[in-house]
Order: C-alpha cells, then sequence, then structure tokens
C-alpha cells in the first residue's frame, strides 16, 4: 500500500499544499495520505492544538495577529528532512517567512478553482472568522483578488478543482509532479492497493 514519492517530489521534499478557503486542501491532503501514508501535517491542527481552542475561537479570543505567528510558529517546527505531505491555512502566502520555509519544505502545490465554487465550499461551514463579515462573498472575493498572485508567485504546480473530486484531485498531484521531474526507476501507482 505504501508508496514512495521520492522520484516525483525528489529526495526528503514534501508536498506542500496552498490555496485559498474552499479549495479542498484538508480534505485532498488526507486522501493523498491515505494513497502515500507519508505523514500528515497541518498548520491548523497544530495551532488550535497548541491553544487548546478552535481557529473561530483564537480569532475572537487573540486576534488573527496571534493566529499568524502562532501559524509561522507551526511552520518553522516542521521537520524539513522528513517528506511529509503539509496541509496549510489559506494564510500562509502573507507573510514572507513562511513563504520561504514553505519553499524549503518541499514542491508547492497549489490547489484554485473557479471562485464561485470556492466561496461555495468556504462558506458551507460557519468555521472561517474571515467570512464572518456582513458581506462575506465580497470579502472573499476581496481576499482572493489581493491572494492569487501570491499563490501563483510560489506554487511549482497549479490544480483546477472546480469540476473534480478530493480522489481526483489526489491523482492529479502526483501526475503533474511526475511530468514535471520524470523518473521512470520510480513508478507511482495509480492505485494504491
Ligand atoms: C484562513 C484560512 C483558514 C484558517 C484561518 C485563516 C485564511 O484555513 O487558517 O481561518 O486566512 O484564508 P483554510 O484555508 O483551511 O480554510
Amino acid at each position: 500500500m505504501l508508496m514512495r514519492y521520492s522520484g516525483v517530489t525528489g529526495i526528503g521534499k514534501s508536498i506542500v499544499l496552498v490555496g485559498m478557503m474552499g479549495a479542498g486542501k484538508s480534505s485532498v491532503g488526507r486522501c493523498l495520505h491515505r494513497r502515500t501514508a507519508l505523514a500528515l501535517h497541518d498548520t491548523d491542527q497544530i495551532v488550535a492544538a497548541n491553544f487548546g481552542m478552535s481557529i473561530p475561537e483564537i480569532f475572537a479570543e487573540h486576534g488573527e495577529k496571534k493566529f499568524r505567528e502562532a501559524e509561522t510558529e507551526a511552520l518553522r517546527r516542521v521537520r524539513t528532512e522528513e517528506q511529509t505531505i503539509i496541509i496549510t491555512g489559506g494564510g500562509i502566502v502573507l507573510r514572507n517567512e513562511n513563504v520561504e520555509i514553505l519553499k524549503r519544505l518541499g514542491v508547492i502545490v497549489w490547489l484554485d478553482g473557479d471562485e464561485e465554487t470556492l466561496f461555495a465550499r468556504a462558506s458551507r461551514k460557519k468555521n472561517r472568522p474571515l467570512l464572518q463579515t456582513k458581506n462575506p462573498r465580497k470579502s472573499f472575493s476581496e481576499i482572493l483578488g489581493a491572494r492569487r498572485s501570491l499563490y501563483a508567485n510560489i506554487a511549482d504546480i497549479r490544480v483546477d478543482t472546480s469540476i473534480l473530486t478530493d480522489e481526483e484531485v489526489a491523482l492529479a498531484i502526483p501526475a503533474k509532479l511526475r511530468r514535471m521531474n520524470p523518473k521512470p526507476e520510480s513508478p507511482i501507482p495509480a492505485k494504491a492497493s
């Protein structure tokens, strides 16, 4: 069941998932984890565990700045020598230090999609503090507008998730990575058994 990604990403290189809220980073990350058995790090989960509270509670009680500091601290602690899957929060690209760390950690996969689809997914659950505004649709549009170029600048590959299932995205990622860095001696099975 175990498959190695070393031939695709380079030895020791992790798969880093970035993208806007609603892009599917967490669910795709979990699919990749099941397929590869690589360890999984999720910066939101690490931050929430460190505070002992949910992300909305952290924003409400400590503010966004403290959340961002904790997010950077969580990234700093991810071990670079281990090959893993790293799920990030949508705002991870806002700090230069984060971007530098992510680049060192591995290949950066931008999960993107059309704005309506991303918003529909992101607003399904009420757990995104940045969308708890009078006009969440407008807030989403502004945030996405400010971030698209940041995701584009950092990404090694981009996957449009708009019409794909999480499993399909999890398959598209290694396929794209393989095209980027073909190593016939390290084939990746299409499906783990
Ligand atoms: C944020 C995205 C969230 C979470 C926090 C801030 C953002 O993660 O980190 O609410 O700034 O886009 P998801 O991208 O998993 O929703």
